[in-house]
């Protein structure tokens, strides 16, 4: 059966709104109804009609998310509404205040609603929806002026690219909503424990990975960061009648945009001071950071009557929460060098109790961040444990007296004395010496290291040791130790017994797979997750040396700068050296193991071949459904995933449509039988 283009155009409109379901479940909701695999065929099926129609491709399909090429630069947004900012209250005398106030102005005594919710420590964005399509998406900019970061907030899987429709109601005519982006707090540590391991600077707060990473002008950068945003304020309404804050958030959350659990409604400012007792209380538990409360009046016709004064409402207030912090002293500032040659400043401190752990450094991150806070040898600084155990210098508390000299980056490697490079207009300055010791060491440290190649034993005292006795310069090495026991053995702390386990542990990582040994080579921008997605691209670590720049940016999720790093780590003749040496002294790096739900679209489903196929007989489809994973049965039910119809199919046909199974052609079966060769993962 052929099917024609309005059938076809039909059919990506009934997929769109299930993955755009399914998406607000998983994403919003958090609570999803199919697997992964599920969602992933009903995404295939779209893209394949998309393919084959490209003129049916809507903006607002779910497959347009990561679609944007590279932007040269953003676009200005003006604002339909300026974006204002808030007054702060600093205690609960100040909040009382601001409610008395309200009530003044209002000119009544009785007790005025409020809703109070989570002040969230992300990046404001107003989201545009125009007859609940997604039209634009803006940063706040100067709360008149925004940029235009519309391709990167549509990799944000919890900014619906079409609302829902309400139960109640019906779809505003034009909605502008504002919220706040945020990185979640897990998300942020893996993103930064991966850049460590890539020799990458760290980030310094959730808030600020967020923005960097919505400021992206590559969106595919932005879709690998798994931003979550909450929706919290409205911009300009049509075609909506919300009378109240409450309303309106309750509105939202029927439209599919998501929307923080722990707002509160309250009676009075009493009820409000209470909610911020508790969430003060509560906030370490949160995923995300929270830097307070915001507390609103919730008639938006008294808001009106309260109006606003310079850029900021008089009928709202952020009450900051207490941060967990402490003063210490600066005893200076060291200068520590990371695997690729990396220089980053660090705080170190006199030691002092917070939150149950002692602090003794904190890292200023790079010379950019020591001149915005001005930290100095002997200053006493305000320090805070910002997510949950990476300390964090705040600001300088009172100048040292005397006072070191303001901090510059030295000129010469502190480990190697080696030339310090430094590229204009980036933050970053490292060392060039390939041979630092410092960058040897943190290289044999990463090599050694759990998601690596596993070498127990190998700890950063041993590492340093080897290093500076000159046993080992370079990764082949390790596997040389073994002609060098005596020597080994005469290191300090060592002895016999441990010398041997080295040595043992040295041997068992002698049989590795090909993802460990591309993560251990420790290429600038490889860590764990590109490692496994080379190593399912390339059967050897030849293989991958001679990979052009072309070959490695068409795989999926790498990008010119991560291609290009790769180009760069191999055409080094000195890496070429040390990579081969390195290879011929490991007995067997074994390729991936592809599991079959993995290589397959179809694993897990259930089908119902009805009809005449035509480029295979029922028999033979079945036979590659199942070889594929997949299951086959003869009659519809509502657990049946799919219905392929062929040329005068039966009542199966029928059947399916009325308990509303999804209908396949003989094609798109094909596409999703032939679909198994690369990886299955979107991105969830
Ligand atoms: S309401 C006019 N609600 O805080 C009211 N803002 O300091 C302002 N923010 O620019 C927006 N959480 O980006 C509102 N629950 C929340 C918020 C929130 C964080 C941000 C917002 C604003 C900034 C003002």
């Amino acid at each position: 059966m052929r099917h024609t283009k309005e059938e076809k155009a039909a059919e990506a409109a009934r997929l769109r709104d299930f993955i755009n379901y399914h998406n607000y479940r998983y994403y919003v909701l958090d609570d999803p109804e199919v697997s992964d695999a599920e969602y992933d065929t009903l995404m295939r099926l779209l893209q394949a009609i998309e393919r084959e129609y490209p003129d049916l491709v809507t903006p607002d399909s779910p497959t347009q998310r990561v679609g944007a090429a590279p932007a040269e630069k953003f676009g200005i947004v003006v604002h339909r509404r300026p974006m204002l900012s808030l007054a702060n209250a600093l205690d609960a005398g100040e909040m009382r205040e601001f409610d008395a106030r309200v009530k003044r102005m209002l000119g009544s005594e009785a007790d005025v609603e409020y809703v109070a919710e989570i002040k969230f420590d992300g990046l404001a964005v107003a989201l545009t929806y125009e007859n609940g399509r997604l039209r634009s998406a803006a940063t706040r900019g100067d709360g008149l002026n925004g940029e235009d970061v519309t391709a990167n907030v549509k990799t944000v899987r919890s900014v619906p690219l079409r609302l829902l429709a309400p139960e109640a109601g019906s779809i505003p005519t034009l909605l502008e909503v504002r919220g706040e982006v945020i990185l979640p707090r897990r998300a942020f540590e893996k993103l930064n424990a991966e850049r460590e391991q890539r020799g990458e600077p760290l980030f310094a707060n959730p808030r600020n990975a967020a923005a960097g990473s919505l400021r992206q002008l590559d969106p595919r950068v932005s879709a690998a960061r798994p931003l979550d945003i909450y929706c919290h304020s409205p911009g300009v309404v049509e075609g909506a009648r919300w009378a109240t804050q409450w309303e309106f958030l309750e509105g939202l959350k029927a439209l599919g945009l998501k929307v923080n659990p722990h707002n509160r409604l309250c009676p009075n400012i009493e009820a409000a001071l209470e909610y911020w007792q508790e969430m003060s209380e509560r906030r370490g538990r949160l995923d995300y950071e929270a830097d307070g409360v915001v507390v609103k009046v919730n008639s938006f016709a008294l808001q009106q009557r309260l109006g606003e004064v310079s850029r900021a409402p008089r009928w709202a207030v952020a009450y900051k929460f207490k941060a967990q912090q402490a003063e210490t002293r600066v005893l200076r500032i060291s200068v520590q060098v990371g695997r690729i040659g990396f220089l980053t400043p660090v705080a170190q401190l006199e030691p002092v109790a917070l939150g149950g752990v002692t602090i003794a450094s904190a890292s200023l991150h790079n010379l950019d961040e020591v001149r915005r806070k001005d930290v100095r040898q002997g200053d006493t600084v305000l320090v805070e444990r910002a997510g949950d155990v990476i300390p964090y210098l705040v600001r300088v508390a009172r100048k040292g007296e005397p006072r070191g000299p303001e901090f510059s980056m030295p000129a010469r490697c502190p480990e190697c004395a080696g030339a310090v490079a430094h590229e204009e207009g980036e933050a970053g300055y490292f060392c060039v010496n390939v041979n630092c010791p410092a960058r040897v060491r943190e290289s044999i440290r990463h090599f050694a290291s759990k998601t690596c190649l596993d070498i127990e034993g190998l700890g950063e005292q041993l590492v340093g040791q080897l290093v500076e006795k000159g046993l080992v310069k370079e990764l082949a090495d390790l596997y040389e130790l073994k002609d060098r026991r005596a020597e080994l053995v005469a290191l300090e702390r060592m002895g016999a017994k441990s010398a041997d386990n080295l040595l043992a542990s040295i041997e068992r990582s002698r049989t590795t797979t090909l993802e460990r040994l591309i993560n251990g080579l420790g290429i600038r921008h490889v860590g764990e997750s590109t490692a496994r997605q080379l190593a399912l691209e390339f059967a050897a670590v030849e293989e991958l040396a001679e990979a052009s720049q072309e070959r490695l940016e068409s795989i999926r999720d790498i990008g010119p700068e991560v291609a290009r790093s790769i180009r760069e780590y191999f055409t080094e003749p000195r890496n070429q050296r040390a990579v081969k040496r390195l290879r011929q002294r490991l007995r067997e790096v074994r390729a991936p193991a592809r599991a079959p739900q993995h290589q397959s679209a179809v694993a897990g489903l259930s089908f119902v071949l009805t009809g005449v196929l035509e480029t295979m007989t029922r028999g033979e489809a079945a036979e590659k459904i199942h070889a594929a994973g997949g299951r086959i049965s003869s009659a519809v039910s509502a657990r049946t995933d799919f219905v392929v119809a062929g040329r005068e199919p039966g009542s199966k046909l029928d059947e399916a449509k009325k308990l509303g199974v999804s209908i396949i052609s003989e094609e798109e079966l094909r596409a999703l039988l032939g679909a198994g060769a690369g990886r299955t993962s979107h991105g969830r």
